[in-house]
């Protein structure tokens, strides 16, 4: 009987990653014999364990805070890797590993399953400029969308503007903004639980706008609750947290796993 095949999330810290939860689901759902382990890794470790990856038992992983960039370092990236420099999931190719940012992808799996009207309506507009947003930014712009960045330090709305060819919104001209934009996406920590709330009036955008949020808990965010009250179509943060880890299950185990209501309910219960 050969072992089972091993995969794993490499952070640091790592102890509160959900991943595990995500893909355990699948294994049991569609009868997998396979391990996906918390693998922590210090920050001052991350080079050697990337570059002896592909010489260990496991058949790939995905990698959070402090790594991303390193793996990078170690992979052969694809589109999205080689423009961001920074990878969040490797698999073997051949004797090597090869790598991707799977949260932009992830992204948009979530706009087409929640909201799949959003294609082709326009202009986007996000806000904020840290690590979710780029990846959110580019992956739009991968896609021939026009994007535009607002956030509350401008200096990164411009880096992240130069990134992706877009432009920068200033903050206090978001109404202006809305009244151009078909998507509207919320890629500041505003909102969450803990956080403070995200003060803006959605009442400019255009009636067949989408209004997708980052923040998944709450699931439902004031932003959302305000955006279906008016009539948008509105996508929670949660799609983007399944449908990214869709890519590396793809990778590792030669199928694309359901996002359905029951993997939800189960991360639901996690928070
Ligand atoms: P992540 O990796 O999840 O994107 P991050 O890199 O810490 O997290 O980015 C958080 C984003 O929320 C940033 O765009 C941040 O704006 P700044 O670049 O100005 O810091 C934004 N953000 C956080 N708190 C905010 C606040 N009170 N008002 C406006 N924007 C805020």
């Amino acid at each position: 009987m050969s072992a089972p095949k091993r995969v794993g999330v490499v952070g640091y810290p790592v102890k509160h990653s959900r991943s595990p939860m995500i893909f355990e689901h699948w294994f049991g759902r569609y009868g997998i014999d396979a391990r996906y382990d918390r693998i922590e890794v210090k920050p001052e470790d991350g080079e050697a364990f990337f570059a002896t990856l592909a010489d260990s038992d496991l058949a790939g992983v995905n990698v959070t805070m402090p790594h991303k960039a390193v793996a990078a370092r170690h992979a052969k990236l694809d589109d999205a890797g080689r423009r961001l420099g920074a990878i969040n999931t490797l698999w073997r190719d051949g004797a090597a590993m090869a790598g991707t940012s799977s949260d932009g992808s992830g992204f948009l799996k979530s706009l087409d399953a929640q909201a799949p009207a959003w294609r082709g309506r326009g202009a986007a507009l996000v806000l904020g400029a840290g690590g979710a947003a780029v990846s959110v930014a580019d992956a739009l712009a991968a896609e021939g969308v026009a994007v535009r960045i607002a956030n509350r330090t401008e200096a990164k709305a411009k880096e992240l503007a130069d990134l992706v060819d877009g432009e920068v919104v200033a903050w206090d001209r978001l109404p202006d903004a809305l009244a151009e934009t078909a998507l509207l996406v919320n890629a500041t920590s505003l909102g969450m639980t803990g956080s403070g709330p995200l003060d803006i009036d959605l009442s400019p955008l255009p009636a067949q706008a989408t209004v997708a949020d980052l923040v998944y808990y709450p699931l439902e965010t004031p932003l959302l609750r305000d955006a279906r009250a008016r009539g948008f179509a509105a996508v929670d943060g949660l799609g983007m947290l399944l449908y990214q880890a869709t890519v590396g299950f793809e990778r590792w185990f030669g199928m694309e796993p359901a996002v359905d209501d029951e993997l939800r309910r189960v991360l639901l219960a996690t928070f």
